[in-house]
This record gives C-alpha cells, sequence and structure tokens, in this order.
C-alpha cells in the first residue's frame, strides 16, 4: 500500500524556541505512525537548528522547505538554492498559491524550480490549485494548466519522484475546505492529465495530498479516497496536539 504525507508547511510563522518545541512534540510521537511520511516545512533560518534537534530521527520524520530558487548560485539576491538545501531537506514545497499569487510565480518558474529541485534530489512537493476564488465549479483549465506545465518540463523517471497537492485558493485558511469528495474528482482528474501521456501505471503511482482547511476534525473524510494520498497542511501545523492528532488519524491509530 501506499504511504500517507503528512506535509506541514508552518509558513512565516514560529520564533525559534517555538519552531523546536513543536518539532520536539511531533518528533517523540512520530515513530508511532509507521505507515506515513511526515514532513516538517518550517521557515529557512530553522532548518539548521531543526535539523540537529531531530537527529538522529525517526525514520518517518522529514525536514522540508517552503521553496527554492530555479538556480543553484548566482546573482539572486535574498534566494535560496536548492543545492544550498540538499544537506538540510528532503523535500521542498513549490507552486504554492501564495508563492504564485503574492509574489508572482509563474507557470514556467515552478517548472524550472522543479527541475533545479530534482537535479539536486530534493522531492518536490508542487502545490496546484485555481487562484480565483471559484468554489467547487468543477475543474479548473487553470488547475489542468498549472500541472500541464509541469508535465511538459520533466521526464517520466522524474515524474515518478514528484508529489503533487491539490489546494484551491477558496480553501486556504479560510475554514471552508473542498469537500473530500470533490477533491477526489479533481485529483482523478488531474491524473488522466498524467495517463494521457505517461500511460495508467505512473498516474495510480504518483501521490497526491490535499490542502486546505485541514483539521483533526475533518481529516477522516479525505482518508475514505484512494486517490488522495494525504495532506498539506498550513494552520493546524503549528498546533502539537492537532498535528500529531491527524498523523494519528491518518496512520490508523486511532
Ligand atoms: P491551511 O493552509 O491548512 O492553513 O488552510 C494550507 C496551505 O497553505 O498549505
Amino acid at each position: 500500500m501506499k504511504k500517507k504525507y503528512i506535509v506541514g508547511n508552518w509558513k512565516m510563522n514560529t520564533s525559534i524556541g517555538e519552531a523546536i518545541v513543536l518539532a520536539k512534540v511531533i518528533s517523540r510521537r512520530a515513530e508511532d505512525f509507521k505507515n506515513i511520511k511526515i514532513v516538517l516545512a518550517p521557515p529557512f533560518v530553522w532548518l539548521t537548528a531543526l535539523k540537529e534537534e531531530l537527529s538522529p530521527r525517526s525514520n518517518n520524520l522529514f525536514l522540508g522547505a517552503q521553496n527554492c530558487a530555479w538556480k543553484n548560485k548566482g546573482a539572486f539576491t535574498g534566494e535560496v538554492s536548492p543545492t544550498m538545501l540538499t544537506n538540510l531537506v528532503d523535500y521542498v514545497i513549490l507552486g504554492h498559491s501564495e508563492r504564485r499569487r503574492i509574489f508572482l510565480e509563474s507557470d514556467a518558474m515552478i517548472a524550472d524550480k522543479v527541475r533545479s529541485a530534482l537535479e539536486n534530489d530534493l522531492t518536490p512537493i508542487v502545490c496546484v490549485g485555481e487562484l480565483e476564488s471559484k468554489r467547487g465549479e468543477g475543474v479548473d483549465k487553470q488547475i489542468v494548466n498549472q500541472m500541464r506545465h509541469i508535465l511538459d518540463s520533466v521526464e517520466k523517471k522524474e515524474l515518478e519522484k514528484i508529489i503533487f497537492a491539490y489546494e484551491p485558493l477558496w480553501a486556504i485558511g479560510t475554514g471552508k475546505a473542498a469537500s473530500p469528495r470533490y477533491t477526489a474528482t479533481v485529483i482523478d482528474h488531474l491524473r488522466q492529465e498524467i495517463e494521457s501521456r505517461f500511460g495508467p501505471e505512473l498516474a495510480e503511482d504518483v501521490s497526491f495530498l490535499y490542502g486546505g482547511s485541514v483539521t483533526a476534525e475533518n481529516i477522516k473524510g479525505y482518508l475514505d479516497y484512494d486517490t488522495i494520498n494525504g495532506a498539506l497542511i498550513g494552520g493546524a501545523s503549528l498546533i502539537g496536539r492537532e498535528f500529531i492528532k491527524i498523523c494519528s488519524f491518518v496512520s490508523g491509530e486511532n
């Protein structure tokens, strides 16, 4: 059975002290959750300290970055390159809607970042989702386009390493999560995009997560659908108790 992922995107939150406490609280329980992979994505500046804090860590707890540049080095003031991240993290979130919307990252830029991350042995967690406030109006052209940009720029072997996260803008931080059924429909549609280019096996193998107002209360609904392979969690990942509860439901410990 495919392992499920629970990814905590801490965004621009936590002090160093809070970050360490939160990571410790989660790492103490991580080993109980056998069949899931837990990824914590704190702010860049806490990664080194957390890596030390979590080492040696249980083998299902990983660190991730929230973004990276598309170049390995050079005159890119303020950016962090994938090469710099290779010894710190295993995963990198790319194309989050906040990056697309606030920092105007284009589909082409995100595709370049995905390629660079792969070249540096990082696993990209690529976010796709309608950016407008169209709530549940069927599979939006925008999502398919975002997906196609990625599919156009990677080889079959590389695609196997990518994790996708469906995150509709209207569900992020709003408390209005997309229903599990609707989420499954969108994800199945995105799997068809993969199938039409790379065949049914790969379409089934690629992991798709859901993100947007996931809580310990609503997570169970998503578990009913095999096509949803875990969750990308913002707000609820900052509360140790809540995040652990989510992990325990997903791992079937509860
Ligand atoms: P949320 O954020 O869980 O706070 O809605 C999810 C995300 O932005 O990845």
